[in-house]
């Protein structure tokens, strides 16, 4: 059990009993089957050059902002903002004294300071499933970008997550509770039409699928489950069952759970 974390709070990371919870999730996130694949696929469609000044919005602990970075060289420079200061700390901690060409700023993905037209390139992954509006923060994106440039988000749809449980009811619940609580649950089918109404061209859409173990599971899960208001969607032993049913599951070998990542790009005319 993962004592503070929630999934559907990364949006109040500083405002929850433990922000070192967050941080640990991500660095425990990355170490599982196919987010590698992902972070690769979104840093090929983000098409960096030498020289590019790029925006990494909803950095979280800058992990990225650095392997941007790498790519960039010595002429250019990559930004990442986080409204969480915990996360903006940790970004600058990991950065420091490694000589990469990167700035960390405390910052709202809904009103960006910076000057229109001032990145090349400018990312989001994991951001906008955690925003009630994740259309502003698109919009904004767009102003900063300088004509010509990408735009690449990546997120995924909390209603695509599987899990093959004889359970089919507590399963539809958890799946729909999760979509349910999260800032925009769904916002992954919907990245290329914001893309379109956001006025990008040449919009492209990869879906990946993500499996899951049952520690990833739980890492997932835990926190929301144990919410007060789910208390009411469950009966007694309900949750635990579920539970039961995937343990039993993994010990044979044959739980099969995921969940897919859409990653979109899109270009500034
Ligand atoms: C799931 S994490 C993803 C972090 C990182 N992009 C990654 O893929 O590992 C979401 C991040 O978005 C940040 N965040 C949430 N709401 C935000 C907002 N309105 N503006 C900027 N950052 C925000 C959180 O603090 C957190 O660090």
């Amino acid at each position: 059990m993962i004592a503070s974390f929630n999934l559907t709070h990364f949006d109040q990371v500083d405002e929850s009993p433990d922000a070192r919870t967050f941080i640990e999730f991500l660095d425990a996130r990355s170490g599982f089957a196919g987010e590698r694949g992902v972070k690769e696929l979104e840093i090929s469609m983000l098409a960096v050059a030498p020289g590019n000044v790029v925006l990494d919005v909803g950095c979280g602990t800058g992990d990225d902002v650095r392997e941007v970075a790498g790519l960039v060289g010595p002429d250019g420079k990559v930004v990442g903002l986080d409204a969480s200061c915990a996360m903006i700390d940790e970004s600058r901690k990991r950065a420091s004294g490694s000589g990469l060409p990167v700035e960390f700023v405390l910052g709202d993905a809904y009103a960006l300071k910076f000057p229109d037209q001032s990145f090349d390139r400018a990312r989001a992954d994991r951001l906008f499933i955690h925003l009630q509006a994740p259309e502003k923060a698109l919009a904004e994106m767009v102003r900063v970008l300088r004509p010509g440039g990408r735009i690449v988000v990546s997120d995924p749809d909390c209603d695509t997550i599987f899990v093959d449980s004889p359970k089919y009811e507590t399963t539809r619940k958890v799946i729909h509770s999760v979509c349910d609580q999260s800032g925009s649950g769904m916002v992954g089918r919907e990245l290329p039409r914001l893309f379109r109404h956001a006025g990008l061209s040449n919009i492209a859409c990869a879906p990946r699928v993500l499996t899951m173990d049952l520690t990833l599971m739980h890492r997932l899960f835990d926190g929301h489950l144990a919410e007060p208001a789910m208390a009411a969607m469950f009966a007694a032993g309900e949750i635990d069952c579920w539970w039961q049913e995937a343990a039993r599951a993994e010990a044979e070998g044959r739980l099969y759970a995921g969940v897919t990542v859409f990653t979109t790009v899109g270009e500034k005319m």
